[in-house]
């Protein structure tokens, strides 16, 4: 059971109403929280605590069996009209803090959230320490959203910032893709099974590739993500982390403290590529227009807020190399893209081939993770074709299920705040490992706007650019998933 107040900035966002509102709910009905816990809600906008609670009830429509139920959690929400900017603010919300800490006997434990405007990040860390909001009484622990910064320079500001009012492990830097059943999983299989984990090395592995698919477009997010791009939306968060998971080395135990370190050398040493190593290895795409289950879709430079002449990448694909013992010149093939052929999230481990004794050609074992839509994992391996002759085939061992269809997955949102009342950051990002992966990418974003890598172009409905394919043609391999 926890014990805490939460105080959500940005509480009329599509943030909270879609993911928070709903992960507290279910946190509340697996009896995480119980009656000791309160919620302010700040926002601009004026509305009334009659108000919020009707937001909050539609937020949790869908999982509400319960009308007493969700009327009694939903009265443990406040609302606070607040300027970010204004002091007196938040004299007014330390007020309320204290009085809801007496009423739920909270202990004096609070978490913040900032579900905002990233540019708003340092001025309420400030001011929540001048205003003594954060007053060391109790847990405080502050969990922010993506983008931690632009590049590197915008988010070692950006750490600097907070870094004043709350210390590294009271920081929770959420990505979302940690809160995910299989990405969590990769844990389980890589140390629970004595299959794997021996094998899982530069003498075993031939590549591994990772695709984050996506068959939406920009929807109405043209603005944001025409400043942001493919690179800096997924790969310098969601795919490095993935990434470090995979190359990390065995911690000494599965806690945060033995396996941040692992993550972050990992992230440390992944191989900074030059100029001619950037074009060689990267590729940047556009989706043009085209159709996906014959549905007719625009080109990316015709959706709404987009530049005309945008050359924002919608599709990111490359190489990365972690310089490490284990992994040291072992590809680490990824993409990921909009209006891509269809959603699938997906992380291929391809062995090497051992010498063959047979007169035919022997496929390579594979082990897949699959994690969205369906979850689960396949091992292709090698057996005999059932005849009098003697040939070989392989085979897929095949374990899945359809996340969305069982609804058992808690959601990721739902996960990383039952850690966060916990004091677990395993799977928060560090600023070690921000800062790592934000020296590569800013390396690769300078090649780009420089031009030295054209913008290609793909089909909406397509794998993404012929550049792709080619990228690891050119390693002798080539995408194990080809929808
Ligand atoms: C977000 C990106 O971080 O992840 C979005 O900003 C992207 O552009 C989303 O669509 C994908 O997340 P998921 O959980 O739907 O795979």
């Amino acid at each position: 059971m926890s014990k805490a107040v939460f105080t959500i900035f940005g509480a009329s966002g599509d943030l909270a109403k879609r993911k928070l509102y709903p992960s507290l709910f279910r946190l509340y009905k697996s009896g995480v929280l119980t009656e000791n816990f309160a919620v302010i809600g700040t926002a601009r906008r004026p509305w009334t605590k009659d108000f919020f609670e009707g937001v909050v009830l539609d937020a949790i429509a869908d999982l509400t069996t319960s009308k007493t139920e969700a009327q009694q959690f939903a009265s443990h929400f406040y609302y606070q009209s607040h300027d970010v900017e204004d002091a007196a603010h938040y004299h007014t919300l330390k007020v309320l803090q204290e009085d809801l800490c007496k009423r739920y006997e909270t202990d004096h434990n609070k978490v913040f959230f900032l579900a905002m405007a990233p540019q708003f990040f340092g001025t309420i860390a400030s001011h929540l320490k001048s205003e003594a909001i954060v007053d060391g009484q109790g847990f405080e622990r502050l969990i922010i959203e993506k983008p931690f910064g632009t590049d590197l320079t915008s988010a070692k500001a950006l750490n600097q910032a907070l870094s004043e009012t709350f210390n590294e492990d009271q920081i929770f830097r959420i990505d979302h893709y940690l809160g995910k059943e299989m990405i969590q999983n990769i844990f389980a299989v890589r140390f629970a099974n004595i299959l794997f984990e021996h094998v899982w090395n530069r003498d075993f592995i031939d590549n591994i590739q990772i695709t984050f698919a996506e068959s939406i477009g920009v929807e109405d997010r043209g603005g944001y993500y025409d400043q942001s791009g493919a690179l800096k939306d997924m790969v310098q968060n969601h795919i490095l982390q993935v990434l470090s998971i995979l190359a990390m080395d065995k911690p000494a135990s599965f806690s945060s403290a033995d396996v941040l370190p692992e993550k972050i050398k990992v992230l440390e040493n992944l191989r900074m590529p030059d100029d001619k190593l950037i074009v060689e290895n990267f590729v940047r795409g556009q989706y043009q227009a085209g159709h996906i289950n014959e549905n007719d879709y625009p080109a990316y430079i015709d959706e709404a807020s987009v530049a005309p002449d945008s050359k924002t990448e919608t599709f990111a694909s490359g190489v990365f190399f972690v310089d490490t013992e284990r992994f040291q010149d072992v590809p680490f093939f990824f993409r990921t893209g909009k209006r891509l052929t269809e959603k699938g999230t997906r992380i291929n481990i391809v062995f090497k081939n051992d010498a063959n004794i047979f007169s035919q050609e022997v496929a390579q074992n594979i082990l897949t993770i699959y994690i969205q839509p369906t979850e689960g994992f396949s091992l292709q391996v090698n057996g005999k074709e059932v005849g009098k002759n003697f040939a070989i085939e392989p085979v897929k061992l095949d374990f899945r299920h359809d996340a969305d269809a069982l609804g058992n997955s808690p959601e990721a949102y739902e996960k990383l705040m039952y850690d966060v009342l916990n004091g677990d950051s395993t799977n928060f990002s560090h600023w070690h490992e921000v800062k790592a992966s934000w020296t590569l990418i800013d390396e690769v974003v300078k090649a780009w706007q420089a031009d030295k890598t054209p913008l290609s172009y793909y089909k909406a409905g397509s794998m993404g650019p012929r550049e792709s394919f080619d990228l690891l043609e050119k390693y002798g391999t080539s995408w194990i998933w080809q929808p």
